[in-house]
């Protein structure tokens, strides 16, 4: 389904989200669109690609989509874009860690031309009159992480983190209501997908002074309104999750 998550009328955010073939694990994937032209965050992977061309058609031709935005290397975020690659002119926006790596999804080479590198450290880029800002997500949970803010909605866009998976036998919503309900569709992801605490505080650290109206993540819901945003940033600042755990656990040890 097809959700308007953003418009002031000249600013749009689009997600969709029941893309994902069966089996597939379900991922947002998100357009933006302004003046007439397109910026795609999170393609997905190759299986969903042909629908979700489908779905961009019915707002812009996909050949006004002028960036794609691929937060980190995994397949349900970036294996479809060979796809792209062929039928737009977009550029590709990843980690500069990542840019001689994700190229393998495609079946031929990605000129370097087309891709847009994120140092580090993250940085800003203009679109359509507006600075955006690429910030530095790294270890949440890729080793080169990024995300996206975009100053006009006020909105980040986290990537994996936030992402909530819910069981089968619970019917998914777009923004979430509850937030303390909802943590327990977050809780086993980030524990084992989020590899690092002093990560998680650090960017809770570095988001904590943004203005930020809604935190937008690759899987799952949204986290709507200024309460709900303070709410998962807390939340992020003192969850326990990745190596710490492990060790924890006693899982280093060679198997018997
Ligand atoms: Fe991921
Ligand atoms: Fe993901």
């Amino acid at each position: 389904m097809a959700f308007e998550v953003f418009d002031n009328g000249v600013h749009r955010i689009i997600r969709f989200d029941d893309l994902a073939g069966e089996g597939d694990v379900q991922a947002n994937q998100y357009l933006l669109i302004r003046g007439g032209r397109a910026i795609v965050l999170e393609p997905g992977g190759n299986r969903m690609f042909s629908s979700l061309i489908a779905a961009i058609s019915s707002y812009v031709p996909p050949q006004k989509i002028d960036y794609i935005i691929v937060s980190h290397q995994d397949p349900d975020v970036a294996a479809g874009l060979n796809g792209y690659l062929l039928v737009t002119d977009a550029k590709f926006v990843m980690p500069a860690i990542w840019e001689r790596f994700i190229p393998t999804f495609c079946s031929k080479g990605i000129a370097q031309s087309r891709i847009v590198p994120v140092p580090d450290k993250g940085m800003r880029f203009s679109w359509q009159g507006v600075d955006f800002i690429i910030l530095p997500a790294h270890f949440l949970h890729s080793s080169g992480n990024i995300h996206v803010y975009d100053p006009v909605s006020h909105s980040l866009f986290s990537s994996d983190l936030g992402a909530a998976i819910f069981p089968p036998e619970v019917e998914e919503y777009p923004v979430v209501q509850d937030f303390d309900e909802h943590v327990k569709y977050m809780e086993a992801f980030h524990k084992r997908y989020m590899p690092s605490k002093a990560a998680c505080r650090a960017w809770a650290r570095m988001v904590w002074e943004m203005d930020i109206e809604r935190i937008i993540p690759q899987h799952g819901a949204i986290f709507e309104g200024r309460e709900m945003v303070k709410r998962f940033i807390d939340w992020v600042a003192t969850m326990d999750c990745g190596v710490e755990l492990m060790v924890k656990a006693g899982v280093f040890a060679v198997p018997e």
